[in-house]
């Protein structure tokens, strides 16, 4: 079995997921509105991608807001617009002089025009970067994304370009937002819930989960190289022995 001790170099995973949970919870601690928590866990957000960047990641998938997510009361959904409107003006004008390319996953057309433009053009903007891809999940929910792929593939057999025969498994991953990425190697879930919450739920059949205690805008650069270290002592057998 490999065994990575503190001194040795972690395994780098290709693509980490990380589900940014734990706002609320944080801001409730300190007494403040949910509003600041998340306002808290949008600047680490940005610490933490600049982070994965620099060792090494390539493919960074963070899950900013589920289908789920549109049940909270509408103060909370709009301090939550709000916050993404201004995290993406700020990234427009100087986060994308990174090599950081910006790719957004889920069904945006429910966004406000404002937030809709500001996600094409941050996709436009980043699109010839290639360190590292950073998918923002957004409206973003697997059994979505599932049902947008079938629909996708219903329309083509209806058309009679493809034969039900024809849909494998790696044509289900083509119509997947994911299209021709990996899938992940090790998915994050700070805050301590011990769940899945509809994150990339075809992708991550054979991903590594580590469950961390701390809540996502206290999550740090050390936290994340603990991850790693446990991550490069998982034996992944995919099934094999
Ligand atoms: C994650 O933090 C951010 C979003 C879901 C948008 P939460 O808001 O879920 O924080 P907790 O889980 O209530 O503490
Ligand atoms: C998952 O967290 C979604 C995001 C972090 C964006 P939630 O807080 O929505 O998940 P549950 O409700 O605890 O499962
Ligand atoms: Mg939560």
């Amino acid at each position: 079995m490999n065994h990575v001790s503190d001194q040795e170099q972690p395994i780098i995973p290709r693509h980490l997921g990380i589900i940014m949970d734990g706002n609320g919870r944080w801001a409730k601690k300190r007494g403040l509105p949910r509003s600041a928590g998340h306002t808290a866990g949008a600047a680490n957000f940005k610490k933490i991608t600049r982070y994965c960047a620099s060792i090494g990641v390539k493919y960074l998938t963070v899950y900013a807001f589920s289908t789920e997510n549109w049940k909270r009361p509408s103060d909370e959904i709009e301090a939550l617009m709000k916050i993404f409107q201004q995290y993406l003006e700020e990234a427009l004008r100087d986060f994308l002089g990174e090599n950081i390319r910006v790719k957004f996953l889920g069904e945006l057309s429910v966004f406000p025009q404002h937030l809709q433009n500001l996600f094409a053009r941050t996709e436009e903007v980043s699109a010839d970067k290639t360190g590292m891809v950073l998918n923002i999940a957004m409206n973003y929910g697997g059994r979505a994304e599932l049902t947008h792929a079938v629909r996708l593939l219903a329309e083509q057999v209806q058309k009679g370009t493809l034969l039900p025969d024809q849909i494998t498994e790696d044509l289900i991953s083509q119509h997947l937002y994911t299209a021709g990425q990996p899938d992940p190697d090790l998915v994050l879930r700070p805050s301590g819930e011990y769940r899945i919450s509809n994150f990339l739920l075809w992708q991550s059949a054979y991903t590594e989960y580590i469950i961390m205690d701390k809540l996502w805008p206290d999550f740090t650069t050390r936290d994340l190289d603990s991850a790693l270290r446990e991550f490069s002592n998982r034996n992944r057998r995919f099934g094999g022995i």
